[in-house]
């Protein structure tokens, strides 16, 4: 698989972060769980390196990837948008609020802002059903959450009429 160019650039910074654990199988997982966190997704030169690194080849590593859903092969977002779609939030309205959200951010779900900003998913339950709907901006999490209250929180992330940009007008 094609490595960006510009995933070069970070290449100390990934070898620094890999190099913090033992060059064994066993530290695979939280190699990765380590980079994802610090990139918000698994960029395939780090992939690559952590391959190397742990003696584990790169077609597992991506299994592994493709397989757990707390990783993303694809970019995100500074900021990750995830909109509970699960059952208690699906009655309490979620579609909207995710309709809102989308037209805010100008972006669907699965997507990230031009800018590298923001992303958008949804998700199935929470585990905070009681708070429904309930929305999770990078870890955290906001109840109860209407239409209205989305323009104070994408503020709270730097954004202001963020769609507008996105879209061009
Ligand atoms: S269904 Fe949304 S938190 Fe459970």
């Amino acid at each position: 698989m094609q490595i960006d160019v510009n995933e070069y650039k970070h290449e100390n910074e990934y070898k620094e972060l890999i190099e913090n654990y033992a060059g064994k199988p066993e530290s695979l997982l939280a190699i990765m769980q380590d980079i994802q966190k610090q990139y918000n997704y698994l960029p395939r030169l780090a992939i690559s390196l952590i391959s190397r690194h742990v003696g584990i080849p790169v077609s597992r590593v991506y299994a592994m990837a493709s397989f757990y859903k707390a990783f993303s092969l694809t970019p995100k977002g500074r900021f990750v948008f995830r909109v509970c779609d699960g059952t208690a939030c699906h009655i309490k309205n979620s579609e909207t609020l995710l309709d809102q959200l989308q037209k805010s951010l100008g972006i669907k779900p699965g997507e990230t802002t031009t800018d590298g900003m923001y992303s958008v998913e949804t998700v199935n339950c929470l585990g905070a059903c009681a708070l429904a709907p309930v929305m999770v901006v990078n870890g955290k999490v906001y109840g109860k959450v209407s239409p209205g209250d989305l323009e104070g929180i994408i503020k709270e992330y730097g954004g202001q009429n963020h769609g507008y940009d996105n879209q061009g007008s």
